[in-house]
């Protein structure tokens, strides 16, 4: 036995040199908290008795006989590192290994098989169980304090990588929040500007936004859908910009030449954005959110189901804004009135689904929140 636990000061490298030093009052004991702490688990008293006095110099030491005393132990002990005996009784190390694995409170920890020399078999099954290592008995003083300190070393390594990971991946979160914000930013300021070009609808494409978002909700689409739809409302009438402001402006009735030259804002709405590949839908949105369910609307003349979906959603809620928000020609048009309309057009002007959800928004809608302030 003494051949076999050879004196391992000479060995223990760290511990040695700082002795060495602390001798000399050079080195204060490092922090507890910085030792690490192994549990030892292995029925044979001896064995444990062994491994203790091998690591204990180095490390803190916790040993136990059984899989279920590690258990207990390790509900109030963190360790570092589980050296591992395969032969037990009543719970072998093989159970052991694979209750550790699969639990994620400690399966970050690293193990160490302790298997008889003649046991390949059991070292390849450890190693598809998840162990790091395995030390062969009897054991070799030397052998088990590099295996250890090398394994401990390569843990800390991964955590430390572990933990950089998680702060790149931290910023890398908090910038993509930032990108976000800034594009809804550029999107809101964007739509401000179409809606400035018109004095008698402000704020409109936000109200669009807002009221399509809501409807996107109540018809289960989702989370991204719904984002989605919000930008895409935000920009629906982006094609206004290429309209003179004296039509856009003009208070009194529209020639047919004039009408002609509004219907034109769609198709250039779609031309502006159709290089938005990120949102293909905001395009979409853009061109066809003047079709009718009954084919009777522009550019295109689309009908039902042909308009695109979104474009069905913006259509609905343009329309709401338009009843619900002031004109050089008349005030905002009262609750129930809007109601009545959007009941009437249902199925010609309207997508029916979306007409009935924008009923049951207005329904919920007590105090006539939803309209230009
Ligand atoms: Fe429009």
């Amino acid at each position: 036995m003494a051949d076999i636990i050879r004196d391992k000061n000479q060995s223990l490298g760290i511990l040695g040199r700082w002795e060495a030093k602390r001798a000399v009052g050079l080195e204060e004991e490092p922090a507890k908290d910085a030792v690490n702490h192994i549990l030892v688990v292995d029925d044979d008293a001896m064995n444990l008795l062994i491994a203790k006095r091998i690591l204990a110099k180095q490390f803190e030491v916790h040993t136990v006989t059984s899989g279920q005393e590690a258990f207990d132990l390790l509900k109030n002990q963190l360790v570092d590192l589980i050296l591992l005996d395969i032969r037990m009784p009543q719970m072998d190390g093989f159970t052991f290994l694979q209750i550790i694995k699969d639990d994620l409170t400690y399966r970050d920890i690293p193990v160490i098989c302790l298997t008889a020399d003649s046991e390949q078999e059991s070292e390849l099954k450890c190693f598809e169980l998840g162990a790091v290592d395995f030390i062969s008995k009897p054991f070799i003083a030397e052998i088990m304090l590099q295996r250890v300190t090398r394994i401990l070393e390569l843990s800390r390594l991964q955590k430390e990588l572990q933990k950089e990971v998680e702060k790149k991946t931290m910023t890398l979160n908090r910038r993509s929040q930032q990108l976000n914000r800034l594009t809804i930013q550029v999107m809101k300021t964007l739509a401000s500007t179409i809606d400035a070009k018109d004095k008698y609808t402000n704020g409109h494409s936000v109200r669009v936004a807002e009221y399509s978002k809501m409807i996107a909700v109540k018809m289960g689409m989702t989370h991204q859908e719904q984002e989605d739809i919000y930008y895409i409302g935000l920009l629906h009438d982006i094609g206004k910009i290429g309209i003179p402001d004296e039509i856009i402006n003009k208070t009194s009735r529209l020639t047919d030449e004039e009408y002609d030259i509004i219907k034109t804002h769609p198709a250039i709405g779609f031309e502006i954005l159709e290089k938005m590949s990120e949102i293909p839908e905001i395009a979409i949105g853009a061109r066809w959110h003047h079709e009718r369910y009954d084919g009777k609307g522009y550019p295109d003349g689309l009908k039902g189901e042909d308009i695109p979906f979104v474009a069905r959603i913006i259509g609905v809620a343009d329309s709401y804004d338009a009843m619900s928000s002031k004109r050089s020609y008349r005030g905002i048009l009262p609750q129930e009135h809007i109601r009545g309309e959007i009941a009437r057009c249902m199925g010609s002007q309207f997508d029916p689904e979306v007409a009935k959800v924008m009923i049951q928004i207005i329904d919920e809608d007590k105090d006539y929140k939803l309209k230009e302030w």
